[in-house]
């Protein structure tokens, strides 16, 4: 039975792909700083009800980047006299910062507190967010692969399968080449501060994927959402969510999935499909760009 583990399961991409996962009759564990808004989420999703969450979710109580949170939210079952340790078998991780517009910068003249004028651009209360987590998710899984396992040999067999929400723009490999370029001045204006973020969370994966003999989390995939829309609501079975519409690519070639929007829960619908149902086999070691 897989058991797939959310993080940043309250946004609308990781919110839609938990919806389709538990109304599919997968089992989910989600860490989550509050869990009455993730429950009050889930149950707005059409085909979820009470009955599905006590049975297919465990919720953990939790900050992404405590080390212990993150530990206790990916052991299923922890190694016993006769058992070895069951973990997880998919991270699915959607974290990031709250984004708040700000017309001011901090002034580079150390003794003035005041901040000066600038151009408009995307704030982050942590602005390290997705590279604290990320460091946090593998020094947890390091610690499980000791701590449980014993040995990397034991823990490779047991090594869960990493999804992460990246965005464009940012792949070192491409550049801005993702990006439309009508869409390359605000990117470089408004989005500096995510960017740099996403950018360092890249390089601390790209750092983990080159230490091919002792990997703590495999078939690591990079998903490209372009700008993101809507919310975490997912349509109801039988309607059409505008799936067909989706365009998809990979960084090595990125042309046909060059565009500006996309919905959330049409990034959430593809990692399910993609990722939970179809194993993620094929999309192992790459950046994906999704877009409308
Ligand atoms: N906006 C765009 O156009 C765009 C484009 C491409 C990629 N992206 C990226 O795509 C990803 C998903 O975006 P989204 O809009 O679906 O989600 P989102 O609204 O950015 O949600 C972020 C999630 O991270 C959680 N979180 C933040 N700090 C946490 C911490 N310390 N511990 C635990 N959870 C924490 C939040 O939980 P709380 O509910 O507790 O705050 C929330 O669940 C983000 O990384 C975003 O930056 C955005």
């Amino acid at each position: 039975m897989l058991t797939i583990a959310f993080l940043g399961a309250t946004g609308g991409c990781a919110n839609a792909c938990l919806a389709h996962t538990l109304r599919n009759g997968h089992n989910a564990v989600a860490l989550a700083r509050t869990p009455s808004k993730l429950e009050s989420q889930l149950l707005e999703q059409p085909g979820l009800t009470r009955e599905i969450l006590d049975k297919h979710l465990r919720i953990h109580k939790g900050d992404a980047t405590n080390v212990d949170d993150i530990i206790n939210t990916l052991i299923i079952a922890p190694k016993t006299e006769i058992q070895p340790c069951t973990l997880v078998t998919s991270i699915i991780s959607g974290i990031g910062g709250a984004p708040t517009m700000s017309w001011t910068r901090p002034n580079p003249c150390d003794k003035m507190t005041m901040r000066i004028p600038s151009l408009p651009h995307i704030e982050l209360p942590n602005p390290h967010i997705t590279e604290d987590t990320t460091r946090t998710l593998l020094q947890a899984l390091q610690r499980i692969s000791t701590e449980q396992f014993g040995s990397y040999d034991k823990y490779a067999y047991a090594a869960p399968q990493l999804t992460v929400i990246s965005g464009t723009g940012i792949g070192s490999k491409n550049g801005m080449k993702d990006v439309p370029y009508l869409f390359r001045p605000m990117y470089s204006t408004l989005l500096p501060e995510p960017h740099a973020d996403k950018s360092n969370m890249e390089k601390v994966l790209n750092e983990e994927r080159e230490k091919k003999e002792t990997l703590l989390a495999r078939g690591l995939v990079i998903v490209r959402p372009s700008f993101l829309t809507g919310d975490h609501r997912i349509v109801p079975a039988g309607e059409d969510s505008g799936y067909s519409k989706l365009r998809v690519a990979t960084d090595e070639s990125p042309a046909a999935a060059i565009g500006y929007l996309v919905p959330r829960q049409l990034i959430g619908e593809w990692i399910y499909e993609e990722i939970v149902n179809c194993g993620g086999e094929r999309w192992a070691g790459q950046g994906v760009l999704l877009t409308c």
